[in-house]
């Protein structure tokens, strides 16, 4: 599957057939994870691989949007561990890169996610702490249950160009001419497959008119 493709067409899954899912599978995803961009390089993350299905089914009693988890046959406690590390204030930005990482590789798997937030809300926090037996200093961040997907992927389109601007802030459309690839943007691109961006991008590299 082209990244495109897998980014365009990950969606929130919540519902998933009663079917596990391989470790290496598993495994694939967390490499994906852990291969995420993070301030310095460090990787500020722990990951906990959740199948017991009494854990799995006791995290709707602390955390009310986590519902989907009583079917899922297995779950990712994406953690954060800012202590000593050289950028600590970054620690939820790294873990978050790690997160999309791990949705977008378990598209690419075809196997359906949800990313379900539990930092900054105490109450969750603390419901993971304990479940989990998490040392006081690592940060529950976020649950990630990981299932089949009864259902599809179905692409969304979420693009709109008024939240983009060129070259600095300009809330009306008349504060400066927009160049041709913004007015391209503004009527809307045909979304073009991957092949066919990088032929018109080595077309227009030799000079060609496009
Ligand atoms: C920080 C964060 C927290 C979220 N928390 C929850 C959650 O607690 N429960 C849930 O079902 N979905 C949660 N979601 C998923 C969003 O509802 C979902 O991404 C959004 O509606 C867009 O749908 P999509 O993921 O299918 O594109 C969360 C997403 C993010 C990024």
């Amino acid at each position: 599957m082209e990244l495109l493709d897998a980014i365009h067409t990950r969606r929130s899954i919540r519902k998933y057939l009663s079917k596990t899912v391989p470790e290496e599978m598993i495994e694939i995803i967390l490499k994906a994870g852990m291969a995420a961009p993070s301030a310095g390089n460090q990787q500020p993350w722990h990951f906990i691989v959740i199948t017991d299905r009494a854990s799995l089914d006791a995290i709707p009693g602390f955390h009310p949007y986590s519902k989907m988890v009583l079917q899922a046959p297995a779950a990712i406690l994406v953690c954060g561990d800012p202590n000593g590390k050289k950028w600590p204030t970054f620690w939820d930005q790294d873990v978050s890169a790690a997160t999309q990482n791990i949705l977008l590789a378990a598209r690419d798997l075809g196997l359906g996610t949800v990313w379900v937030g539990i930092y900054p809300e105490k109450d969750r926090m603390d419901g993971f702490r304990k479940l989990f037996a998490l040392p006081d200093h690592i940060i529950p961040f976020a649950l990630i249950p990981v299932g089949w997907p009864d259902g599809g992927f179905d692409a969304v389109n979420r693009f709109r160009p008024e939240l983009i601007h060129q070259e600095r802030w300009q809330s009306k459309k008349s504060d400066s001419p927009d160049s041709c690839l913004f007015q391209s943007m503004k009527r809307g691109f045909k979304l073009r497959k991957r092949s066919e961006l990088q032929a018109h991008a080595e077309h227009r590299r030799k000079g060609a008119p496009t």
